[in-house]
């Protein structure tokens, strides 16, 4: 196994460990709701983003116990966000992580509150546990992750995913809402990594949010060909679902070829960026190269 591969299985094991242990138990009242959680979050996706949180994290010798609840936080987030995107009301899916979707396996109520709660969760991991040096970082944190969940970041690009569809955006319009309703958390869980150990000078850290911020773009650009290209066994979600829903996306405005150099162009730019870390930043790099190539 490559040593990447050994690395990124380490991370993911300790991650369902920790947000295991961060979730309420399913058992504590009202369990229907804790069990939904516990099934949103355990037990399948990739945690690119905890992943992300720590390949920064060695860029500034951070501890894994608090890489670990940043990344937790991050992967509450994006874990509720799921949760809503597949509701009727947004993209109506029924299978995610090869799974039934919470909506489907529960109800739309639960759903809702599920993801609710999980949003909240992740506010209380970053904030109970002691994740930097400095109070001010820590608080700096908090804010992060609260500006890159809401209407500035996440929220706002599936506000301008759910009020385009059928309209043909302009590729600055599609970049901004791909930027917003997945790059913003992608940032997030970059800078959050980073933010949990030794600080980096103004040039470097702007150096990590350049990465951040094309390794972010990317992620949904490919996340876009995918949905064409792939099929739903290999997903574990829907294929095809975007062309049906006439969902404004890379590969409807560039084609193929087009979303793909795109995809390609990105990951240049964000290893060009890393360049001045030397090996502190080769994990970083694994990982971009893993988000573009990744078959799922
Ligand atoms: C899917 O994210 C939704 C997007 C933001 C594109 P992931 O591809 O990271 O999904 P999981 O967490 O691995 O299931
Ligand atoms: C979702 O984008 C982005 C989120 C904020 C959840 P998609 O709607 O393309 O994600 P999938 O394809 O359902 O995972
Ligand atoms: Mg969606
Ligand atoms: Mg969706
Ligand atoms: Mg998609």
């Amino acid at each position: 196994m490559s040593d990447f591969k050994s690395w990124m299985q380490g991370v993911q094991a300790r991650m369902e460990d920790t947000l295991s242990a961060v979730l309420p138990r399913a058992d504590h009242l009202p369990a229907r709701l804790h069990e939904a959680m516990r099934y949103a979050v355990l037990d399948g996706g990739k945690r690119v983003r905890p992943l992300l949180a720590f390949a920064a994290g060695e860029l500034t010798a951070a501890s894994p116990e608090r890489l670990a609840y940043a990344g937790a936080a991050v992967e509450l987030i994006h874990a509720y966000s799921l949760v809503h995107d597949d509701m009727p009301a947004m993209d109506n899916d029924v299978l995610r992580r090869g799974k039934p979707t919470v909506h489907v396996a529960f109800d739309e109520a639960t759903a809702l509150l599920a993801g609710d709660a999980l949003q909240t969760a992740a506010f209380d991991v970053l904030s109970h546990h002691a994740l930097a040096d400095q109070p001010a970082t820590q608080l700096k944190m908090v804010g992060i992750l609260a500006r890159a969940s809401g209407s500035l970041g996440m929220c706002g690009g599936q506000g301008v995913d759910l009020y385009s569809v059928g309209q043909t955006l302009t590729l600055p319009e599609l970049e901004l809402m791909h930027i917003l309703k997945t790059g913003a958390l992608i940032r997030a869980a970059v800078l959050l990594g980073a933010h949990c150990g030794e600080p980096l000078s103004d040039e470097e850290l702007a150096r990590v949010d350049h990465f951040a911020k094309c390794m972010g773009l990317a992620f949904q650009v490919v996340d876009d060909i995918l949905d064409e290209e792939a099929d739903t066994a290999t997903l574990g979600k829907t294929a095809g679902k975007d062309a049906a829903n006439n969902k404004p996306t890379y590969v409807a405005l560039l084609g193929l070829k087009g979303a793909r150099d795109k995809a390609a162009e990105l990951q240049l730019d964000a290893r060009a960026a890393l360049a001045p870390f030397g090996a502190r930043a080769e994990r970083l790099l694994d990982l971009a190269d893993y988000i573009v190539a990744r078959s799922h």
